[in-house]
């Protein structure tokens, strides 16, 4: 009997990567048993190719409406989940903001150098699976400033204001000051803006840190840390929340670090211990 399914995924059966072959057929295969099961119209299917349009259209170098998509369907956290070695710290999604020209600090930097915000005394070590110090391990780090904003989503801000890049020491130990970071929206110019108001869906993301980790021969990890605390934590747009990455952001009372950094006014600590996987 004729199978337009079966047919279909039999067409990327000679594909030279033998990965392709299969990845193509089962998308085929789901594809078409969303189609199947939604009863989708002509009408509906043409308005979903229009949407894919109007996101090509509006994406750039600096903007990709189609990674904006992948996030707020919670497809770019399925690919975290499912990827994640045994053992390892979570990993969450990169985001559109990340530079790989950061600064290189060094260890122990203020990140602050006055501008508002409450002070963050941010501490904690690489280890890998087994809890053995990753030696010099890179920390590669950004958030947003006290107005929400991204140095890239504000003339105001130093193009490398509250970003850095941190060489662990010897015990795998890294530590900065920095600032709460804040809630803000994914952008909501674009379609996926669109189908998110039609969804009546919010746009908010709760606050977090971004932090790429990486030290040769190991996995590198793409993560984010969230206070327990900010808004949004249980309902992130991007589904970027998981568990074993929200920590408490706590009064510190280290008279030591407060001296380091001049602090007088009260200040908050956050730690964190990343876990990497050997490459095999
Ligand atoms: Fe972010």
């Amino acid at each position: 009997m004729y199978s337009v399914t079966e047919d279909a995924m039999n067409s990327f059966s000679k594909a030279i990567d033998p990965r392709l072959a299969h990845v193509m057929a089962l998308m085929v295969k789901h594809l078409h048993a969303f189609v199947s099961e939604s009863k989708i119209t002509k009408e509906e299917w043409m308005m979903g190719l229009e949407f894919l349009t109007a996101s090509a259209t509006i994406t750039t170098e600096e903007r990709n409406e189609f990674s904006l998509m992948s996030d707020i369907m919670g497809i770019s956290s399925m690919v975290d989940v499912v990827s994640q070695p045994p053992g390892t710290s979570p990993s969450s999604v990169l985001g559109p903001f990340h530079n790989h020209d950061s600064s290189t600090h060094p260890n122990g930097a203020d990140l602050v150098k006055g501008q508002d915000g409450k002070k963050t005394w941010v501490h904690g070590r690489v280890l890998d699976i087994h809890g053995k110090p990753i030696a010099h391990a890179q920390i590669d780090f950004w958030q947003n400033a006290n107005n929400g904003l991204y140095p890239a989503q504000d003339p105001e801000q130093d193009p490398q204001n509250l970003r850095c890049k941190i060489e662990c020491d010897e015990q795998g130990q890294f530590d900065f000051l920095t600032i709460r970071p804040l809630p803000y929206t994914v952008p909501t110019d674009g379609p996926v803006g669109a189908l998110l108001r039609a969804a009546n869906r919010h746009w908010w993301r709760p606050a977090h840190f971004h932090f790429i980790v990486s030290a040769p021969g190991y996995l590198g990890l793409v993560t984010e840390i969230f206070p327990s605390d900010t808004p949004y934590i249980d309902n992130d747009t991007v589904f970027g929340v998981r568990p074993g990455l929200v920590i408490d952001f706590k009064p510190c009372q280290n008279k030591q670090v407060a001296n380091k950094y001049k602090l007088k006014e009260d200040f908050e600590e956050a730690t964190f211990e990343f876990k990497l996987a050997q490459i095999k």
